[in-house]
């Protein structure tokens, strides 16, 4: 079963009485440990499809399923709690709590959902130890640097066992040394712990630890890299700009959906 699944995923936002087609029939799946990178030039709906999969925008059309549910099925506050409990992400801006701790805004996921106990205390540090934190769980996000503040943001986007990881640009801060550290761990708990990732970057060689890329162009996948072969010729591109023509296509691809078998 996918963790996550979308099937013609369209939105359309309105602009001054002018329609904007940001996601157009968009359709992918994702299985519990798989980590997919989303790619694509500034404006081609990248952000819009991640707000969708994280039930914080509703599609104009099409379905989405996350965990087996389909969320157009969710009332409003079914939706909330789905997405405290399902759900884990980090945006480019870490939005950690100012005045709350390294663990405290870890264990805040625990809290919101009640299950803030001895076990999730201890699971909040020993989350925080693997990314390196140990030293840090007592600062607050003013006496961090940016990768240890986005690493806390990664530890807070996974501690509530969420079946979905969304992290859109976590690297935009960091430099290329910490972005690598950064990715690579997100990447190794995303494996390990079986949750569906998806992170959206402009660094292509980011997707070096991804499991596939997606490029997105103007609304629509435009190409989808599946091989190690593609994914690490992708990454040799380095940053991904508006101009370069992806160069391989590695399955058949229709209507962004991938037809081909999974596993390969
Ligand atoms: N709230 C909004 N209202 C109107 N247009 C929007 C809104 N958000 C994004 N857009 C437009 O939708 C398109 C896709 O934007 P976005 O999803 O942010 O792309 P990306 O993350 O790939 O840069 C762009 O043309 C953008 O200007
Ligand atoms: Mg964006």
């Amino acid at each position: 079963m996918f963790a996550l699944e979308t099937r013609h995923v369209t939105k359309t936002y309105t602009l001054e009485g002018q329609p904007i087609n940001a996601v157009k029939e968009v359709s992918l799946a994702v299985k519990p440990g798989e980590f997919v990178a989303l790619v694509g030039p500034s404006g081609s709906g990248k952000t819009t499809l991640l707000a969708i999969l994280a039930a914080l925008l509703a599609p104009s059309a099409g379905e989405v399923m996350i965990a087996g549910r389909d969320l157009a099925k969710l009332s409003e506050g079914q939706r909330v709690a789905f997405r405290r409990e399902q759900i884990g992400f980090t945006f480019q801006a870490n939005n950690l709590v100012p005045y709350l701790n390294a663990l405290e805004n870890v264990e805040l996921m625990l809290r919101l959902n009640g299950k803030l106990d001895k076990v999730g205390r201890a699971r909040a540090k020993d989350i925080l130890n693997r990314l390196g934190l140990s030293d840090r769980l007592h600062n607050l996000p003013g006496q961090m640097s940016g990768g240890q503040q986005q690493r806390v943001a990664i530890a807070r986007a996974l501690i509530h066992n969420p079946a979905v990881v969304l992290a859109d640009e976590p690297t935009a801060s960091l430099d290329t040394e910490r972005a690598f550290q950064v990715v690579e761990t997100f990447s190794g708990l995303i494996h390990e712990q079986g949750r569906a990732g998806i992170m959206v970057t402009h660094d292509l060689r980011m997707v070096n630890f991804t499991d596939r890329v997606i490029m997105m162009r103007d609304g629509v996948i435009a190409a989808v890299y599946e091989t190690r072969a593609e994914i690490d010729a992708l990454a040799t591109r380095g940053h991904a700009d508006e101009h370069s023509a992806p160069a391989v296509r590695s399955q058949p691809v229709v209507g962004g959906l991938n037809l081909a078998p999974a596993g390969m």
